[in-house]
């Protein structure tokens, strides 16, 4: 069985590897001037954990730019865009093996956290009269899915294209406390406008609660380029959840305005971090859902816009969800070594995670999170990337 899995990965990398080649050479000339600088290769990343083959997977567009994921987590490794001078620079924090993704120390790099993202209060929800209880992994509270949520889960590649990756996975019942087999699929696709699409899909066979995001840090002047706090970010957000000593929201849709949670005309992420404020004490900095204003383009919210001031890169994020965590990587603190052989120093990556509201299945006012049996649940995010 063992080698007809680690047959299938070399075909599979081989397979991957001659559409690669084959890009490689259609793009020659728009390459010329940019230089690669992924660290991430196959050969060196594909690893056998827990009985089954982790592999790395790469789209691209026809600018050059490139996203890595791998199916442990699902996860996103790497992300190479081009800066204000035309080279590629990685945006995501990672690893450069799959093995270094399956440790307790390891915080949801690029990951897909689920089947619940985000914290659930005291590790209890009830739903239809039965109260379930799951394990507390982040102080008194359960945070993205547990120990065993979908981040260490190896997911299957269902479908590989140049341009889209398609992974599946199914959480069997009672997984971490959750009810129900949760069948989901996460698809990644990279068009020619250097837009990173994630579409969600999932079906349980019992009521239960989902909420499906991803977990990238970012850092837009690179992977190791220090703080992130030069950053200029813009929230299309008026409203934000603030939260008790333990992060977990107090039930009000708060204000922004006067406060440092005010994003909604651009400043640096450092501007107000250390502000003497009580929500950014109990958040040792940003770490906080902001409720997003309904700015819709194209049917999606425009949640973000944030730009790295030495690449000059943007990002902007749009989505189907009502809410954005904003982390600013204040429990970032020298605990791995990334993919350029730097550690993962205190703010130097900040993940912005569309989602709904931290703890609804014990909300009652938040929008629901509750995914009935046999219903699909469907969600999407796009992160845009462009230079100024
Ligand atoms: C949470 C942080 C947590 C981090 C773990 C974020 O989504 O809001 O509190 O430390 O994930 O990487």
């Amino acid at each position: 069985m063992k080698t007809a899995i680690n047959l299938f990965s070399v075909v599979l990398i081989g397979m991957m590897s001659s559409c690669q080649n084959t890009e490689k050479k259609q793009q020659t000339s728009t390459q010329d001037s940019i230089s690669s600088v992924s660290a991430l290769d196959s050969a060196s990343f594909s690893e056998t954990i827990d009985g089954k083959a982790a592999n790395l997977y790469t789209i691209k567009n026809s600018s050059g730019a490139e996203v890595h994921l791998t199916n442990f987590g699902a996860r996103i490794v790497g992300l190479l865009v081009p800066d204000k001078d035309g080279k590629l620079t990685d945006v995501v924090l990672g690893f450069n093996k799959a093995s270094s993704y399956n440790n307790p120390e390891e915080p949801y790099f690029g990951t897909i956290v689920g089947p619940f993202g985000n914290r659930i209060a005291k590790g209890k929800f009830t739903l239809d009269g039965k109260t379930y209880t799951l394990p507390t992994n982040n102080g008194v509270n359960t945070l993205h899915g547990g120990f065993k949520g979908v981040h260490f889960a190896n997911w299957e590649a269902k479908e590989v294209t140049p341009q889209k990756v398609t992974f599946a996975y199914t959480l069997p019942d009672g997984n971490e406390g959750y009810p129900g087999n949760i069948s989901m699929e996460v698809t990644y696709s990279f068009n020619d406008k250097n837009e990173l699409t994630i579409d969600y899909k999932a079906t349980s066979d019992k009521n239960t609660h989902l909420n499906l995001t991803n977990h990238a840090y970012f850092n837009l002047n690179g992977e190791g380029s220090g703080t992130i706090l030069n950053h200029e970010l813009k929230l299309f957000a008026n409203e934000y959840t603030p939260v008790d000593s333990t992060l977990i929201p107090t039930g009000e849709l708060a204000p922004v305005k006067g406060t440092p949670f005010d994003f909604t005309k651009a400043k640096t992420i450092g501007l107000n971090i250390d502000d003497q404020d009580q929500q950014l004490t109990y958040g040792k900095g940003y770490d906080h859902n902001f409720v997003l204003d309904k700015t819709v383009v194209e049917g999606l919210n425009h949640a973000v816009t944030i730009s790295g001031d030495k690449s000059g890169i943007v990002m902007d994020i749009y989505t189907a969800e009502p809410g954005i965590q904003f982390y600013s990587g204040n429990f970032m603190g020298d605990k791995v070594t990334l993919k350029n052989g730097v550690k993962d120093s205190f703010r130097t990556g900040f993940c912005l995670e569309p989602q709904h509201f931290p703890d609804t299945p014990n909300q009652t006012k938040f929008p629901s999170t509750l995914v009935k049996a046999g219903d699909t649940y469907s969600t999407k995010s796009v992160y845009k990337f462009s230079v100024k």
